[in-house]
């Protein structure tokens, strides 16, 4: 049997290109695992494009198979796993050796999809603890959102507080955009109770997100000044947790609309930590000024990804599936992503 896969040189979306290669076989402790749905992250453009650079985990000059998020089921187990039986839907997890508590930069090097070899393929194969059980109410499709875009909105939700203990009743959550990290924070934070707020550039996609139940939402374009619009919503309260996907133009505003003691959960890319040639505050300044707790997100462990999904189970949360992408149409859809037209999550059906 021969395995259809995609590789990128990292030189730009022009560079992926499928391949075929014999089928690996499974070690001692791994499964081979037939892939059925992978979703795309933000990431994956990153990589393809040779821009994902900021963790210094690997040589830029390689070809890899990009993509970190599947749902597919176990066709082959070797001695030793016990965990997995052949036939079991099974997720992957983004760094599979990150199993509890604070990553570290060596469980880091072990991540799919860049620096080792992702999903963007017919069969792999993976340790049996790289892998959770897909939820049973959830499509491949839904399942294989679960793994970058939820596990890293549930933890900014929740991965301040002790594992098992998750909350948001009563709280202000603020969204910025529609994408999937955004949108997963949406679903989780509703079903927790909590007063949710989202930004977007899209009216439309702000009546979506007002379906999946926001309570207040701000299009930042027509409102360039939505930190304010925040302020008034929340009585003057601010934001209690704001998932920061926006980055270096957007993360001075969480500063204006936060509450005090607050957290703001740094996830997208925020550069320019020092101010340019100005004499506005920095960074240090500003997040001691109102007392917030400033954490950077680094996805999550297995043991947090496992709450989720008993929550997810306990919710009947079914992830957004915006655009379902045959295999044949990889690059389509990583130009889809790209373009940014999507609500949620992208996904590519193989089977
Ligand atoms: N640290 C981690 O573990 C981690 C995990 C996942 C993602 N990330 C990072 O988090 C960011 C978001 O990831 P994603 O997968 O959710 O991306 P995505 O699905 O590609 O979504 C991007 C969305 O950001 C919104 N956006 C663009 N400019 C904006 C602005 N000025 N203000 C507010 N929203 C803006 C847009 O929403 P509208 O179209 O509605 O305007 C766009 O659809 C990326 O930088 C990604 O690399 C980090």
């Amino acid at each position: 049997m021969s395995v259809q896969q995609w590789v990128t040189s990292l030189q730009g979306l022009d560079s992926l290109r499928p391949r075929a290669v014999p089928a690996p076989t499974p070690g001692p402790g791994e499964v081979l695992v037939e892939i059925h749905a992978i979703s795309l992250n933000y990431r994956d453009v990153e990589v393809t494009k040779g821009e994902y650079k900021h963790h210094n985990t690997a040589e830029q000059d390689t070809t890899v198979v990009p993509c970190s998020d599947m749902c597919g089921v176990v066709k082959q187990v070797a001695p030793g796993v016990e965990r997995w039986q052949v036939g079991d839907r099974v997720v992957s997890t983004f760094a599979p050796d990150h199993l509890t508590g604070q990553v570290t930069e060596k469980e880091l090097a072990g991540s799919l999809g860049l620096p080792q070899d992702g999903v963007l393929t017919t069969h792999r194969v993976f340790p049996e603890y790289g892998l959770v059980k897909a939820p049973s109410h959830m499509s491949d499709e839904q399942a294989a959102t679960l793994t970058i875009a939820s596990v890293t909105a549930w933890m900014a939700i929740n991965g301040m507080r002790p594992l098992g203990q998750s909350g948001g009743k009563g709280e202000y959550v603020l969204l910025q955009g529609t994408g999937g990290v955004a949108i997963a924070g949406l679903q989780l934070a509703k079903a927790s109770g909590a007063t949710v707020i989202i930004t977007s550039s899209s009216d439309a996609k702000l009546d979506q997100a007002k379906r999946l139940g926001a309570d207040f939402t701000i299009n930042y374009r027509t409102t360039p000044n939505w930190e304010e619009e925040v302020m008034k919503f929340t009585g003057n309260h601010g934001a209690d947790i704001i998932l920061e996907t926006g980055g270096a133009q957007t993360l001075r505003k969480s500063f204006d609309c936060i509450a005090f003691g607050g957290l703001i959960d740094c996830i997208g890319y925020v550069t320019g930590k020092v101010d340019a040639d100005d004499d506005r505050l920095n960074v240090n300044v500003l997040t001691l000024r109102r007392t917030v707790t400033l954490k950077g997100i680094i996805n999550g462990p297995t043991d947090r990804f496992e709450e989720m999904l008993r929550f997810y189970g306990a919710h009947q949360i079914h992830p957004v599936v915006n655009r379902v992408f045959a295999f044949t149409k990889v690059k389509e859809a990583f130009r889809f992503l790209e373009s940014g037209s999507h609500f949620g999550k992208v996904v590519i059906k193989v089977k």
